[in-house]
């Protein structure tokens, strides 16, 4: 993640950049950046490494400048140096940016077509552009900032400074969260309350495809359309602490609505979003002769693993076997030298997980860690780890960290089916493409939380659940099926669609609600069937699908939650959204404690 912040202030505008980003130094810190607006135009300073290179470099700087914007930066395009720091700037333009552009190389071909010159690998550089060839086109700064915005793909949130406009500064939220601050005669942008806490606690949070035009005493707040919006002020109490709800009731919520930008972050770090192409760390092991892999997790990460073994399998064409950890670690499981074992863990403590590691390693296995805390033990004891990037994870039920677990997975087997010969560059290529467009997708469904929350509430209070789907889309049947019971107590179950008519199709009555995970897929109609032998017993059915047979449904019996349509390679990521928000909402109505449920803890360090 990085963090970004805007200041039109009454004074010096430097040393107020500086401390905001101090504060957002938990979103980033490859490098540091800052640009104010001086008699003279734009002056940019930046540093690589950690904030405190860059106060070196402000050191013989002068800047009186009362409006400016800053940057923190994790790197997501291009070297984390100097040149790719932000911000980034263009004649007349200066700007920060979280997140992802993914039409980049497109606008950047037609950039370069115009005579417009790069300095830097990033996709930021390029709206900077954008924008400065409408300002050359005559147009005014608001219509030249809307008119990029309206060319841009992706997931994003940006500040935005223009020469000459002293009492202006613009910003955009599209996928990665940005909020306005209000002060005495003064306003702000920054990513979070907290990098405003610094300056005010009065704050406006943007909503999805909001833009924002601020002076020193005016706040005009426009939707994607261009049409202005009102949203609502509040008082953040964010304090010291580095990790705050924002403008929503649970982290749960939070972290859930976090995911297109974290998303976003965890696949640049495997991609080379330049080339389209999958870019692994370097490994002290190889793959091209791999003939087995391993995946030993727990819960959520378990099913990450099983939704890891299709890709393995049908990408990489090699074996994957998935265990719980907690059975894994006495079975005594014979394994020939040289495999993979991955071990999947949010936390990296969990005690199951890290005596399966061990017994692996003893077995002469080359172990690979996917982990949302890198100095975690499991990391460290690991040969080799693929960090999700998912930022803090604090409520119990994990979610952001799920979908950037399948994030590294996919690109994973990515890497490994190239590797192998299994895949082509095309192949490659289009997978890419697929995977770079999940944070967009996310954010879409993430616009109809208001509908799903409808069809939460019938299933709150129900006795037993149940989640069906095929394939791939098992594994997201189970995580469906964790997600609802450990937040509000109500038993639900997963269950591969196939498998119904061998038992459990006797738990079916009216009272039963039974949710279809069934993207359409090459399972799709098999699924269809088993969802007809629900239907024709009075199941309740709640079908997760894609927009296109959702309508091609139209309004039926059934209850209806539609996702975008994507290549099927991505459907675990996409799915898993839908699940996490309905047992959210139906946690929610039954009044349970969301973020820390009864019996549960964070990471088990326990057997
Ligand atoms: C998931 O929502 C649960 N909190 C739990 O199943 C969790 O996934 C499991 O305990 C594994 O934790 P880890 O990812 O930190 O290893």
């Amino acid at each position: 993640m990085c963090g970004i912040v805007g200041i039109l202030g009454q004074n010096s505008a430097a040393p107020r950049l500086v401390e905001s980003l101090r504060r957002l130094e938990y979103r980033g810190y490859d490098s540091a950046g800052i640009a104010t607006l001086e008699h003279d135009g734009i002056v940019r300073v930046r540093a690589p490494g950690k904030l405190a290179s860059l106060e070196t470099a402000l050191e013989p700087v002068r800047l009186t400048g009362t409006s400016g914007i800053g940057h923190t930066r994790w790197a997501t395009h291009g070297a984390p140096n100097e040149t790719n720091a932000h911000p980034h700037v263009a004649p007349g333009v200066a700007i920060v940016h979280n997140g992802i552009i993914e039409n980049f190389r497109e606008l950047k071909a037609e950039l370069t077509g115009l005579g417009c010159e790069f300095e830097s690998q990033t996709d930021t550089e390029i709206v900077a552009h954008l924008i400065s060839e409408g300002l050359k086109d005559g147009r005014g700064p608001r219509h030249a900032v809307h008119a990029a915005l309206k060319r841009l793909e992706g997931a994003f949130a940006l500040a935005i400074m223009i020469e000459g406009y002293p009492d202006l500064l613009i910003g955009a939220r599209k996928g990665s969260p940005l909020a306005v601050g209000h002060g005495e005669n003064e306003n702000y942008l920054g990513s979070d309350a907290i990098a405003l806490a610094v300056m005010t606690n009065k704050v406006t949070y943007l909503e999805e495809g909001d833009w924002v035009v601020l002076s020193r005493q005016s706040v005009e707040i426009y939707d994607a359309d261009g049409d202005p919006v009102d949203r609502t002020m509040q008082h953040t109490n964010a304090s010291a602490l580095l990790v705050d709800k924002g403008n929503h009731r649970h982290f749960m919520a939070k972290e859930i609505a976090e995911q297109p930008e974290v998303i976003g972050h965890t696949l640049a770090e495997y991609i080379d979003l330049a080339e389209g192409k999958v870019d692994l760390p370097d490994f002290p092991f190889g793959f091209e002769n791999l003939e087995r892999i391993t995946i030993t997790a727990c819960g959520t990460a378990y099913y990450a693993g099983l939704a890891a073994k299709y890709w393995f399998e049908r990408v990489a064409r090699i074996p994957a076997d998935v265990d719980i950890a907690s059975e894994f670690r006495y079975r005594e499981a014979p394994m020939v030298p040289g495999g993979l074992s991955i071990f999947v863990s949010q936390s990296g403590e969990t005690a199951d997980t890290l005596a399966a590691l061990r017994y692996c390693q003893a077995n002469h296995q080359n172990t690979l860690g996917i982990v949302n805390v890198r100095e975690s033990t499991i990391a460290r004891e690991c040969e080799a780890i693929m960090p999700t990037f998912a930022g803090p994870e604090i409520g119990v039920a994990s979610t952001k960290a799920f979908t950037c677990q399948l994030a590294v997975l996919a690109c994973l087997a990515i890497g490994i089916a190239r590797a192998k010969g299994t895949l082509s560059s095309t192949e490659e290529t289009e997978l890419v493409d697929a995977l770079i467009g999940v944070p967009r997708h996310v954010a879409e469904i993430l616009k109809e939380e208001r509908h799903i929350e409808e069809i939460a509430r019938t299933v709150a209070g129900s006795r037993d659940v149940l989640y069906l789907g095929r394939g791939i889309s098992f594994p997201l049947a189970l995580e469906g099926a964790l997600k609802l019971k450990e937040i509000s107590y109500i038993h639900a179950e997963g269950y591969a669609a196939g498998e119904l008519k061998h038992g459990p199709i006797a738990l079916i009555d009216e009272s039963v609600p039974v949710i279809v995970i069934a993207p359409h897929d090459d399972l799709f109609d098999k699924t269809m069937s088993n969802m007809q032998e629900v239907a024709a017993r009075g199941g309740k059915i709640i079908l997760i699908t894609d927009k296109q047979t959702a309508e091609k449904n139209g309004s039926t019996e059934f209850a209806q939650i539609s996702v975008p349509v994507t290549n099927p390679f991505v459907n675990p990521m996409i799915y898993a959204v839908p699940v996490q928000l309905l047992a959210y909402h139906a946690a929610v109505f039954m009044g349970t404690d969301v973020d820390q449920p009864r019996n549960l803890a964070k990471s088990v360090t326990v057997e």
